[in-house]
């Protein structure tokens, strides 16, 4: 979940790891440091601050104060020990000749300190990764990149690792086991980085690291080896995501921004794939003979990822006839999971790199499962264990609160249900062509629902100061109420639960009192009235309602909720899609009247690569 930057070339290091730093922030922002080398006097320099990378940047004068022309940096998410200078990265060995930044979580470094401890090395942090520094150093008799390699082999858990040793100031050691890392190639200079936004601006040829390997970076190039320490040639790959794409371009906050770009982001993720009244996906690996045999369906995915696996089950289930699981990354190894050679396991991500997800991909993969995975970020972790990816092609998404990369996500999920009834015969003609159809309106249709986000903010205003908020809805709509609450929950604080509401008469009702909010949703015309009695049931119960349903049932809506959010009509395969976005502009504009930090959360960090 931290960021890692490295850099060696011929301009001053510090100012292009702070920039790279800021584009990384959104992966923890507890804490941030570099270190570089200082070539005069032979050692490495290192300077660390608790608190936001502006706070390093101010103390550092942008960079101006530290002169060397490679370095490494690192903006934290604490696991082991709490934010604070000292637990900050880089950290150093004792004798203070080898910096490491990492990211991810080094399982036994209990059991490494205590060996360490027992040899005399005195520790000064809580963190794992000061382990990582000081066995290096404990191997470390004049070749670096042997020391590290030794040092690895003793290490379980996942690590991206920055490593600088004094003694040699032309080059960075960089590492990887399960965290994501990548190099970059440029003239006359070499980084490395957690995702490629970092370097964006110096570089677009990319390496993607394999787990094992080692990589040294120096200013002529980059080589790497394998954990065997067998040199290995990784491919170079050009990234194509515009430079700005990473940049708030006049918004106040990448969130916004993100919401705002939904429409085009979908044009890319949907357009090159419907054509001639036709779904199209280049080299789709699914054969005719494995759908013959399809005897069930797993959807695996975490947070956000996995509500919009939630909307896929009502949706798969329906147009495929075949039984569909939904399960957690985190829960998936741990249940037992029905997976064989028949069973499609979708993979939902936006990162590519949530270690949870990874791990059940694994799980699933061992099992004889065909893995076909939903990803936004190319060349990720996830993306490349799969059988076959779908992309979303959102574009970077920065903010931590997801937007732009659910409702691709979604709509990418809902094409591929349709898909597989088509090859499947589950689904009749007309249903094919009207569903088809819907996805090309969809982009409008959502820049419609945009459009009024004034409705909204005006709503956000009147609610903002509620401290517990539910929402409820049905089938489609109770999905939605997950995301919806989710949304709300992670960037305003407030808190809230979602509630199929048919579920509410079993035990939740009892927490409806007068003045409570209760947003509910009634977006899925065929359980409108049972959404209706349900707004009934918690309006008697003295609950303010803040609904949410199509164009269609507005007025008879507004007859009993306080106050109506609308989309337009639109076929039920793309409503999430739709509905999602006037509560993420609620949970929005909550979060500005609330004064919160709507792109960094507390807590929380966009790419969660821990367990
Ligand atoms: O990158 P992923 O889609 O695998 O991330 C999964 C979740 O961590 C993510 O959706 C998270 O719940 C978001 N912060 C929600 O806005």
């Amino acid at each position: 979940m931290c960021g890692i930057v490295g850099y060696i070339g011929q301009e001053q290091a510090a100012p292009i790891l702070l920039e790279g730093l800021s584009r990384l922030e959104y992966r923890g922002y507890d804490s941030a440091g570099v270190a570089v080398f200082d070539q005069a006097a032979g050692t490495l320099a290192v300077r660390k601050a608790k608190g936001r990378l502006q706070v390093l940047s101010d103390q550092l004068h942008g960079g101006a104060d530290l002169n060397s022309t490679a370095g490494v940096g690192h903006t934290r998410w604490a696991t082991h020990g709490a934010p604070s200078d000292v637990n900050s990265h880089p950290q150093v060995s004792r004798s203070g000749r080898i910096a490491v930044v990492h990211n991810g979580i080094i399982e036994n470094y209990a059991a490494l300190k205590t060996f360490l401890l027992d040899q005399g090395v005195p520790f000064t942090s809580e963190t794992d990764t000061e382990v990582v520094a000081q066995l290096i150093e404990y191997f470390y008799e004049g070749d670096i990149l042997s020391a590290v390699g030794r040092a690895l082999r003793r290490i379980q858990g996942a690590y991206a690792l920055g490593i600088l040793c004094a003694d040699f100031p032309d080059q960075i050691i960089a590492a990887r086991k399960d965290s994501p890392l990548i190099l970059g190639h440029g003239e006359g200079c070499s980084f490395l980085a957690s995702d490629v936004t970092a370097i964006l601006r110096h570089t677009r040829r990319v390496t993607y690291m394999e787990d094992g390997d080692l990589a040294v970076l120096t200013r002529e190039g980059i080589t790497c080896c394998n954990s065997l320490m067998q040199p290995v040639r990784r491919k170079v790959v050009q990234v194509d995501w515009e430079v700005d794409a990473a940049e708030k371009g006049g918004y106040e906050h990448f969130m916004f921004k993100e919401i705002m770009e939904q429409p085009e982001a979908l044009r890319r993720c949907l357009s090159p794939r419907i054509s001639k009244g036709e779904i199209i996906f280049e080299d789709m690996a699914l054969s005719k003979d494995f759908l013959r045999r399809m005897s069930r369906i797993y959807i695996v995915a975490c947070g956000s990822s996995y509500h919009v696996g939630m909307v896929g089950k009502y949706h798969l289930e329906r147009l495929t006839r075949r039984p569909v699981e939904v399960a957690l990354g985190s829960e998936f190894r741990y249940m037992d999971p029905i997976v064989d050679q028949h069973t499609l396991v979708i993979v939902i991500s936006q990162s590519g790199e949530t270690l949870d997800t990874m791990a059940a991909l694994r799980q699933a993969r061992q099992l004889g499962g065909h893995i076909l995975s939903i990803v936004n970020v190319v060349g990720s972790s996830i993306a490349r264990e799969s059988d076959q990816v779908l992309y979303t092609w959102a574009g970077p998404e920065i903010a931590v609160a997801t937007t732009k990369a659910y409702t691709t996500q979604l709509a990418l999920l809902s094409l591929l249900a349709l898909w597989l009834a088509r090859e499947l015969g589950t689904v009749s003609q007309e249903e094919y062509r009207a569903a088809l159809a819907a996805f090309q309106e969809l982009p409008g249709k959502l820049e419609q629902v945009l459009a009024r986000r004034d409705d909204i903010q005006y709503f956000a205003s009147k609610y903002f100061n509620h401290n517990s908020i539910f929402f409820i809805g049905r089938n489609l709509d109770y999905a939605l109420g997950l995301e919806g609450s989710l949304k709300l929950k992670e960037i305003s604080y407030i808190h809230s639960e979602a509630y199929a509401s048919g579920e509410l008469k079993h035990g939740t009702i009892s927490l409806i009192e007068e003045g409570t909010l209760v947003v509910a949703l009634g977006a899925y015309s065929r359980l409108f009235p049972k959404v209706m009695s349900n707004v009934l049931e918690v309006k008697s119960r003295g609950a303010g309602v803040l609904a949410l349903t199509t164009q269609t049932h507005q007025e008879e809506m507004a007859r009993i909720a306080d106050a109506v959010m609308t989309i337009p009509e639109i076929h039920e395969l793309l409503l999430p899609c739709l509905g999602v976005v006037p509560l993420q502009l609620f949970a929005y504009y909550v979060a500005l009247m609330r004064g919160c930090d709507i792109d960094k959360p507390r807590n929380l960090a966009k790419s969660v690569t821990v367990e």
